[in-house]
């Protein structure tokens, strides 16, 4: 399903001018994302056409307008086509002719982009559009990235994505966070389709505005559904946005391992224009971190349980129908070939993927 499903990948902010580069290594390649000279982002799997060497190794930029390979000194330009091979005498140049960078489909929704290794699939905006439907009439466009981290989880990514999707242990694992301010019995799902979905949990008082987000300027076009609710959107398969009207954490989940993940946490803002950043934020960003730790603390030790001979499978409530939904996509991906008996869910959801 990696190679082949539409995946998040960068906020704009962080491709802002021509040579920035984002190395992206969590889906089934590592690739670059790089902005080339026309203003246009491309993706490329990062790998050296001479032997294979990563082009852009962890936390550099494109030096000198090119991509220089550091194992022999292969150059791409920022379109990825070879423009040098070093010791150009030991070449003949048909050799090295169709040896520019593979690229990647790359498309961009709003201020983020996403990348596609399949390059038969829908477009990102045919993928995007049952959830996108419902989230085009705020600024998302504006939005900024103010922060980005990262936490590896020792458990499989199918623990990791499945907390995201329910609102059932708000009540038990946050007994002192999120369950104080949201109501997770008048939680609301919606399926849709590729995937995708939502989880809709009032406030748990009417009026309430989280006291963290105080004096923040607030998205243009927000509605009850954002100001009286957390409106808690999947992406599928990976992207978690759970909207409100003074700014988003994103969480994004990538398997590493059969039970290993990284969990990265993303910050984006409404435009703050050039002035620095509230100083609240800090505070805001620290009490959903410990959010995070609470949902962490849990899946490692879950992953240890289900590997004893007393796990036999899971029940699931209404508040939880969003996993099985999830896995009713997933088992798409394999278009009918044989699942091992068992590892597959039966098609039961249709009729309420709205
Ligand atoms: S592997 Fe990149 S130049 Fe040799
Ligand atoms: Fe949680």
């Amino acid at each position: 399903m990696w190679e082949r499903c539409w995946l998040y990948a960068a906020h704009e902010d962080q491709l802002a001018k021509p040579g920035d580069c984002v190395l992206w290594n969590y889906g089934s390649s590592p690739i670059v994302l790089i902005r080339d000279d026309d203003g246009e982002v491309r993706a490329f799997y990062n790998t050296c056409r001479h032997r294979g060497a990563p082009i852009v190794p962890q936390g550099s930029n494109c030096v000198n307008r090119r991509m220089i390979c550091g194992y022999h000194g292969w150059t791409y330009d920022r379109r990825g086509r070879l423009i040098k091979a070093s010791e150009p005498r030991d070449w003949n140049e048909e050799s090295l002719q169709c040896r520019n960078l593979i690229s990647i489909r790359c498309e961009k929704y709003a201020c983020w982009y996403f990348v596609n290794e399949d390059s038969s699939s829908e477009s990102l905006e045919e993928f995007l559009r049952p959830i996108t439907r419902h989230l085009d009439h705020l600024p998302l466009q504006d939005l900024r990235l103010i922060h980005r981290s990262l936490y590896k989880v020792r458990a499989n990514i199918k623990i990791v994505i499945e907390n995201f999707l329910e609102s059932y242990h708000f009540n038990f694992l946050h007994k002192n966070t999120t369950h104080r301010f949201l109501d997770n019995r008048g939680t609301n799902v919606h399926l849709w389709e590729n995937g995708h979905s939502l989880m809709l949990s009032p406030n748990r008082r009417r009026g309430w505005k989280d006291p963290g987000t105080e004096g923040l300027p607030e998205m243009d076009g927000c509605t009850q559904i954002e100001k009286a609710n957390n409106p808690s959107y999947c992406v599928f398969p990976n992207l978690i946005l759970p909207i409100a009207p003074t700014g988003i954490p994103g969480v994004a989940m990538w398997p590493t391992g059969l039970d290993s993940s990284v969990l990265e946490v993303l910050w984006f803002a409404p435009d703050y224009a050039t002035g620095p950043l509230d100083a609240i934020w800090e505070v805001r960003i620290e009490n959903f971190d410990r959010i995070i730790q609470e949902d962490i603390r849990f899946a490692e030790p879950i992953q240890e349980s289900i590997q004893s001979r007393g796990f036999t499978g899971v029940a699931l409530s209404y508040q939880e129908r969003r996993i099985y939904h999830w896995h009713e996509t997933l088992d798409s991906y394999f278009d009918g070939k044989a699942i091992k008996k068992n590892l597959s869910v039966l098609p039961l959801l249709g009729k309420w993927v709205e």
